[in-house]
């Protein structure tokens, strides 16, 4: 596996190494989430490459970008395990060069959940990411339906600006307890560990609702605030039944609707999400306990 640190080195890398590319962008601390993405991009394209950075662009709060977890080592060993062929490694002085002052503003899509809760992260995202897409002329680049208001809004931006990257989302992993992989679950206290499972509990609940006939949208909402209300390290910052084109909150839910939240445990501030199957469909056996650690949770498909 090769790595790289600049814009300058990407492109002479890529000009030596024309096959077919699939692109993984990451910040790092890598888990079986983004290593399902490395594989898939391995099992799609002749090449695949990742990048670790931390945009500092996307962070809102400069306390989460310094506390956010790196181990760049582990990360190499992990990619190169899964068959990468080469990592960027830039430094934000390489993205974000002294004079510095474009970027992109993301449309309604951005507008509520995570755009309303954090200002400014979109707009990070969308310009990064439209910076990867330049720098590697990947033929797809993969992201998670884990973090579905990005790729959402990843998507638009490939659909409005003639992106030839095409956009992949994949499903998300989740731990044996549903709670969702992700790099900030490693900030958890062990109790708070624990605590955290009640987001894909208060998910799981309201899926559970809509199966049984729940249509009423505010319903399942207040199905979810009720589940998390009952674990006291839970501060719910908010739960959504969401229209899947628009992320615009719904009054009567429908197949597709995104069901998702987000939940401060202690510091730590967590997302998760599923999308609603169309109602009759029988839930598994056993419910969370079905989805085996490290595997695609089959309830939890993504928005193509
Ligand atoms: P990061 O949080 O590191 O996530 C990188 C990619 O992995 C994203 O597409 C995310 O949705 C996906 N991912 C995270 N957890 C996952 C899980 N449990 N299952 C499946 N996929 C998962 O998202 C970002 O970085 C950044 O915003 C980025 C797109 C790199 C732009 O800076």
């Amino acid at each position: 596996m090769n790595s790289v640190q600049t814009p300058a080195e990407l492109r002479a890398w890529r000009a030596a190494h024309p096959a077919a590319l699939g692109l993984v962008p990451t910040m790092g601390f890598l888990h079986e989430g983004h290593l399902s993405l490395v594989r898939r991009a391995k099992a799609e394209n002749a090449l695949v490459a990742a990048s670790i950075f931390a945009n500092p662009a996307q962070f809102n709060n400069p306390a989460d970008l310094a506390a956010y977890p790196r181990d760049i080592p582990r990360d190499l060993a992990l990619l190169a395990g899964a068959g990468c062929d080469l990592v960027f490694l830039p430094e934000p002085a390489d993205m974000y060069p002294p004079g510095f002052d474009t970027w992109v503003i993301p449309g309604a899509i951005a507008a509520p959940l995570e755009g309303e809760h954090r200002p400014g992260h979109f707009r990070g995202v969308a310009t990064v990411v439209l910076k990867l897409f330049n720098l590697f002329d990947a033929q797809r680049a993969y992201f998670g339906q884990k973090d579905a208001q990005q790729l959402a809004v990843i998507r638009s931006m490939a659909r409005d600006l003639d992106l030839p990257t095409a956009v992949i989302g994949c499903p998300t992993l989740r731990e044996a307890d549903g709670l969702a992989m992700s790099s900030r679950n490693s900030r958890l206290s062990a109790v708070e560990r624990s605590a955290a499972a009640v987001l894909y509990r208060a998910l799981s609940a309201a899926r559970r609702a809509w199966l049984a006939g729940e249509a009423d949208a505010e319903a399942l909402r207040a199905t979810m605030r009720a589940t998390l209300a009952e674990e006291p390290l839970a501060r719910t910052e908010y739960v959504s039944v969401a229209h899947p084109d628009s992320l615009l909150e719904l009054e009567r839910a429908m197949p597709g609707a995104v069901l998702s939240m987000a939940v401060n445990i202690g510091r730590t501030r967590l997302i998760d999400n599923i999308v609603l199957e169309a109602a009759g469909v029988i839930p598994p056996p056993g419910g969370i306990q079905s989805t085996a650690p490290g595997q695609p949770n089959p309830d939890n498909r993504a928005l193509s």
